[in-house]
């Protein structure tokens, strides 16, 4: 599958006085796994909902394969977004599936039209991908725990398999068993679904363990794009290098170094 290389060219998104994304470019490769980290409030989750088409810029362009995407809708960009917890945008009164009703992983299925029986092919298809079993089915979201609710929204993200997968700090809710084993199984997905992925969290050892480059954002700004080794031998400014050093426990657990 042809998925997109991403684009950003002086891109600015303000609420009232606030400059939520400030003057933003960036290149994010065809299948990369690209992670943004910075944070609570530096523009993460605003620079999501443009990249997904929720909101437009106020200035600047994005492209995916060098066509503008500035007022296309959505559903025509081939995007698919996990929302932060806690309930991730999971519809809270539909069970988790259910073959005939609307439910939440067959959702976008049915609101393209799709036959029951090619929803139950593709249900069952990321039902095995996910390991979700059939006893959740019948449950709705607030009968599931944290790391149970992360699975069916990657669930539902991915039953219309999309192009570009933007994740909103999934994992943020998870004790530290869980979000280890949960970060070994999107990077798992990122790969069987050959997207070019954004994703999004305040934790730079999570950064640093999932991400193919690494952005670290700071009020609506990338302070410093590169490798996990390089922002972390070489980091840009005093900032980033605060970032890092807060981290040396994290990162030492993590890498080893
Ligand atoms: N819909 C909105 N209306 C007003 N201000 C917003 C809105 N969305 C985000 N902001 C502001 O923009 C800034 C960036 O927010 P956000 O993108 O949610 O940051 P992050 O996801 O990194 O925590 C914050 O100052 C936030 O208060
Ligand atoms: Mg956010």
């Amino acid at each position: 599958m042809k998925v997109p290389e991403i684009v950003l060219q002086g891109v600015t998104k303000r609420f009232g006085s606030t400059v939520a994304v400030d003057n933003l470019s960036a290149r994010i490769h065809d299948k990369e796994f690209f992670v943004v980290v910075g944070p609570t409030g530096c523009g993460k989750t605003t620079l999501l909902r443009l990249l997904a088409g929720l909101i437009d810029p106020d200035q600047g362009e994005i492209l995916f394969d060098g066509v503008k995407m500035n007022g296309v809708p959505p559903r025509e960009r081939g995007v698919r977004m996990v929302f932060q917890g806690q309930d991730y945008a999971l519809y809270p009164h539909l069970e988790v599936y259910h073959p005939q009703r609307w439910s939440n992983l067959s959702f976008p299925l049915r609101l393209q039209g799709k036959r029951v029986k090619g929803i139950g092919e593709r249900v069952q298809r990321v039902v095995r991908r996910l390991g979700i079993p059939a006893e959740w089915f019948p449950r709705r979201p607030r009968e599931l725990s944290e790391g149970q609710k992360q699975k069916v929204a990657l669930g539902r993200a991915t039953v219309l398999t999309p192009k570009v997968f933007l994740l909103d700090e999934p994992l943020s809710h998870l004790d530290p068993p869980a979000r280890a084993k949960a970060r070994g199984e999107i990077r798992r997905l990122h790969a069987e679904l050959g997207t070019t992925t954004v994703y999004v969290t305040h934790d730079l050892a999570e950064a640093f363990i999932l991400g193919d480059r690494v952005a670290v954002m700071r009020a609506g700004k990338f302070l410093q794009v590169g490798t996990a080794k390089e922002i972390r031998d070489h980091p840009a400014d005093a900032f980033v290098a605060e970032f890092v050093g807060a981290y040396r426990e994290g990162l030492r657990q993590a890498f080893g170094a």
